[in-house]
């Protein structure tokens, strides 16, 4: 069974799709811990409705980035913690976490990328007026949201959207896509080939358009 340890900075919706696909069977792993930046974070109370351990760790207690990351990444090995889920961790992850877990990390991302990377995706994508938007999870390389992509899904985004209204419409398709990856990983139907993720088994034409629901 895989075992994971989701970083998450906020609501943490996208950690409770991931909880949900756990208990209904749709999901053969288990987290092992929630790590959150945020002490407010509404995360941490789902992971206390799942009895999931939490730890709050804040980059300013720490000395420097490679120090947090670092420090981040023991927690996560002593846990035998075997992928890492980014849910809405607002942080570019440094280097002494992805040395760690090279392609064992995962993001999700609210926009179609290569477009609309780093912070507020969906009101880029709004601003911008693209008639298509979506929704990317990616592995985490040192770049920001610049992994290789592992699936994506597309929504219709119209000339009155907002940030908040295309979001809601996209973070729908988050909740879709972001088990299928992890399901996909644990079922090692993955791989890397440079830029590319190679999906096994499925034509990756009805993986993207319509990807199996939990
Ligand atoms: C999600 O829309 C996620 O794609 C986005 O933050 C939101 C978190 O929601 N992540 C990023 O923008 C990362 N750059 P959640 O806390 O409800 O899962």
């Amino acid at each position: 069974m895989l075992t994971l340890g989701v970083l998450a900075s906020g609501s943490g919706s996208n950690f409770q799709a991931i909880i949900d696909g756990i208990d209904s069977g749709y999901l053969n792993a288990r987290i092992a811990v929630l790590i959150t930046d945020n002490p407010g974070a509404f995360a941490l109370e789902r992971a206390k409705d799942h009895n999931i351990e939490a730890l709050v760790l804040r980059p300013r207690d720490f000395t420097d980035k490679d120090s947090y990351y670092s420090h981040i990444a023991g927690e996560l090995k002593k846990r035998g913690v075997d992928l890492v889920v980014l849910a809405g961790f607002m942080r570019v992850v440094g280097k002494g976490l992805i040395d760690q877990f090279r392609d064992k990390i995962m993001n999700i991302h609210p926009a179609l990328l290569p477009s609309f990377p780093g912070l507020h995706g969906q009101k880029q994508a709004a601003d911008y007026g693209v008639k298509i938007s979506g929704c990317t999870v990616h592995f985490v390389d040192e770049g920001m949201d610049t992994g290789p992509i592992i699936i994506q899904a597309a929504v219709p985004a119209y000339h009155d959207d907002t940030e908040d209204s295309l979001g809601a419409r996209i973070l729908k398709q988050e909740h879709r896509i972001y088990p299928y990856a992890i399901r996909l990983y644990s079922e090692g139907r993955l791989s890397i080939n440079g830029r590319k993720v190679i999906i096994k088994g499925d034509r990756e034409d009805s993986v993207i358009i319509n990807p199996p629901v939990i």
